[in-house]
């Protein structure tokens, strides 16, 4: 059963040894944007802590676009020294004493999307300064590059510079998905984004990218996540004030389901007591942190009613009840669309209301609010594949 499981994922991988399951963690950006500091950071490393998020798994602290202003005359990048002041390596070394990771920004281009200095023709130097100031993790974004400069290249020397640094540091590709890096980044980033920025809304309809247009655009690439090397769509929005706490919810089911990185973008020193809650659901985390890594596929659609599996190492089945629609809908998940047999007897288990809501047979049907999603666990009592 075990081959069966694992027969999806690509047969090569970035050989760093990190994200063996998606990266958790906390990034500045989808709330505070260019508005970051020592004091956000360190702030943001305590509240991980005395939240319970560390606990739950969060263990990334990144500090995203806009805390570079230049180069000395030696080609170093120069940190913003006004609010940055301790400097990086004491930021980092803050950031471990926590027992959390260090994660920074860069560019693959000539500069980043917000103007300041890139790493292209610095990615040694760089990736160098990097390891000197204890970096772990790096989201390398794709603004202002040439047009004739070509993406897989540009990540792979990224990739080759960050191991020349000896440091084990996590790629995150931000090319937002426009050269299709599922086909090519296996062996050069630990994660890529799939598409354009996510925005703080439920349903941006034709216009917008909101929850549910990202989530139709990860339906198909569930054969190229797995172990050390993820499909990331987009971060969390949690929090943030544009959708209702049912959609929240929603937000961070699918993002579950679909083994993506967990990386929070709200403001964690006042979040409401929804926000931690959802945030910090061990039982939907797990789903997203089962060791075979598979991500869930999109099975049944009918309407605004759809049902998404994940095939857990365990040979249970973490299924995600998402209803569109503008009204309560009852859905069902049919054995049937799980890879079971219709006679398997399975216990069910409700990891939101944390219940487990008895033995089914065949099937099993919930009333699912507007914009909601009931996950559900269903544990065969002898697992039978079909
Ligand atoms: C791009 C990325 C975002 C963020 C900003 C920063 O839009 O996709 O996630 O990093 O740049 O400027």
């Amino acid at each position: 059963m075990a081959a069966l499981l694992f027969a999806a994922a690509p047969l090569y991988a970035l050989d760093n040894g990190v994200a063996r399951t998606p990266p958790m963690g906390w990034n500045s950006w989808n709330k505070f944007a260019c508005d970051v500091s020592e004091k956000l950071v360190r702030g943001a490393a305590e509240s991980i802590v005395s939240t319970g998020m560390k606990d739950a798994g969060y263990e990334y602290v990144v500090i995203d676009d806009c805390w570079q202003v230049s180069r000395d005359p030696q080609g170093n990048i120069v940190p913003d020294a006004k609010r940055f002041p301790s400097g990086l390596k004491a930021l980092g070394d803050y950031i471990h004493s926590k027992g959390l990771k260090f994660g920074i920004y860069s560019d693959a281009g000539n500069g980043t999307c917000q103007n300041r200095p890139g790493s292209r023709g610095y990615e040694y130097q760089d990736a160098r300064q990097y390891a000197a100031w204890g970096v772990d993790y790096l989201k390398y974004d794709w603004c202002n590059h040439y047009d004739t400069q070509d993406a897989r290249s540009s990540y792979e020397t990224m990739r080759d510079a960050l191991a020349k640094s000896r440091r084990p540091i996590l790629f995150s590709i931000c090319e937002w998905g426009s050269t299709k890096p599922w086909l090519w980044a296996g062996n050069v980033g630990n994660m890529w984004r799939t598409t354009l920025d996510v925005k703080d809304i439920w349903d941006g309809k034709d216009k917008d990218r909101g929850v549910l247009q990202i989530v139709d655009m990860q339906d198909g690439l569930e054969s190229y996540a797995g172990p050390g090397h993820w499909n990331d769509p987009d971060m969390l929005e949690v929090g943030n004030g544009g959708m209702t706490d049912t959609e929240y919810r929603s937000h961070f089911s699918l993002w579950c389901l679909l083994a993506a990185p967990l990386i929070a973008g709200n403001d964690l020193e006042h979040m409401s007591d929804a926000t931690k809650a959802i945030l910090t659901n061990k039982e939907v985390i797990a789903v997203d942190q089962d060791p075979a890594g598979m991500q869930a596929k999109r099975v049944r659609k009918t309407g605004g009613l759809e049902v998404w599996v994940k095939k857990m190492s365990d040979g249970s089945r973490a299924v995600g009840l998402l209803n569109r629609t503008e009204s309560e809908a009852e859905i069902t998940a049919q054995w049937a669309d799980l890879g079971l047999s219709e006679q398997t007897q399975a216990a069910v288990r409700d990891l939101w209301a944390h219940e487990t809501v008895g033995t089914h047979q065949g099937s099993y049907s919930v009333k699912v609010p507007s914009h909601g999603t009931v996950v559900i666990q269903v544990m065969p009592a002898v697992a039978l594949i079909r």
